[in-house]
């Protein structure tokens, strides 16, 4: 290759990109600070969240936890009860974390080099990047779906990007155009591109200023790139919930590990019971000798990103009080789940359609 009109097509494409966010970017409150904890709060949520569905969120947490030491100072329930819809439990539990390790190592003081902040718990290359150059405009690219999506496309990177060899010529590639001189405002546009322009599905490569200097525009492989390997299987499994009502209240029991750790959830056995088995497992759970009566069953599917959870709430019903209750099961009302005790989008499926039901 030759190195001076290669240059020359890696400058000019920072330079459109720039150009085109500042025509067509989105007004967003994460672009109006360099707060660090702000900006981490943002990435964090936006890593699993469309935009729309992040402000939200954003605007919550933000106006709850007004500064790192707020937010490590809180209550791990709080916390998880408002990130409850966003998903992916772990990466709240993980930041409070972090938020206590910045208060505890730092003087409640974000750190600011790349290795400091990567150090804290649950941040990766990703956050960490964008933390650095956000916040400092330090020269880190950082390296998300969409700029994952338009790098393959505009240098034709055939690699899967979801093994090392792909990750490391996109990250070469980003490395070439990237601008050093303006972290921040590359790292935001390049995203914000991938967002709006070289989208997913239908990019609009008619009206795209990089259209010229486009290799998969050029080679006609737009569709195919990026290019991912052996995406693993959706697995398919069996919940049953046993809902067991006593007047106004149920029974729950807090989740121990997994993604859902620490939210609460009815009583679940990992497989398809038949009703004589609820009955039976019921029994275990409560007082052996009370009636039971087995009510309707509630049916719903969840998909998370490797399982597809086929859910069955069986409604049981005692008209005595159970006193005997197996260790880590204990009564609230139907009410306090999803608000006092947190809890996941699929146990609210069956909260939503029981009220449903009520009205
Ligand atoms: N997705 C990930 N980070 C983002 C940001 N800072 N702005 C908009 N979308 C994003
Ligand atoms: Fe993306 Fe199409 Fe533009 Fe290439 S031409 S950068 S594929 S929108």
């Amino acid at each position: 290759m030759c190195i001076l009109p290669f240059f020359a097509k890696v400058l000019r494409i920072s330079t459109s990109i720039l150009a085109w966010y500042t025509k067509y970017k989105r007004d967003l409150p994460w672009r109006h600070t360099r707060d660090p904890y702000k900006i981490w709060l943002s990435e964090v949520m936006l890593q699993q969240t469309r935009v729309q569905q992040g402000l939200p969120y954003y605007e919550e947490f933000v106006s709850a936890f007004p500064t790192i030491t707020d937010f490590a100072n809180a209550d791990e329930q709080q916390i998880l009860t408002m990130w409850q819809g966003l998903g992916y439990y772990s990466r709240a539990r993980n930041m409070h974390t972090a938020a206590k390790q910045v208060v505890e190592n730092h003087a409640g003081i974000f750190p600011q080099d790349y290795t400091a902040i990567k150090a804290l718990k649950g941040v990766g290359d990703y956050t960490a990047a964008a933390i650095a150059s956000f916040a400092f405009d330090l020269p880190y690219p950082v390296i998300d779906g969409n700029v994952y999506r338009v790098v393959s496309r505009l240098f034709n990177i055939c690699e899967p990007i979801n093994k090392p060899v792909g990750h490391k010529a996109v990250y070469e590639a980003v490395t070439s155009i990237f601008d050093t001189h303006r972290p921040a405002l590359f790292n935001q546009a390049i995203m914000e591109f991938g967002a709006l322009q070289c989208t997913p599905k239908k990019p609009k490569c008619e009206e795209c200023p990089l259209q010229s200097k486009c290799a998969a525009y050029e080679l006609d492989k737009v569709a195919e790139l990026p290019f991912k390997e052996g995406r693993t299987k959706v697995k398919s499994i069996t919940h049953t919930y046993l809902v067991i009502h006593y007047r106004e209240t149920t029974f729950i029991e807090q989740r121990k590990a997994g993604i859902w750790q620490n939210l609460h959830q009815f009583p679940l056995i990992e497989e398809a019971l038949n009703r004589q088995e609820v009955i039976e497992a019921c029994k275990q759970l409560i007082d052996n000798e009370i009636p039971l009566t087995l009510g309707d069953k509630f049916k719903t599917t969840h998909l998370l990103s490797h399982r597809k959870i086929s859910a069955h709430f069986y409604n049981i019903y005692v008209d005595i009080k159970p006193l005997f209750l197996k260790s880590n099961i204990f009564e609230t009302l139907l009410a306090d789940i999803g608000t006092k005790y947190p809890t996941s989008v699929l146990i609210q499926k069956y909260l939503n359609q029981a009220k449903e039901d009520d009205k």
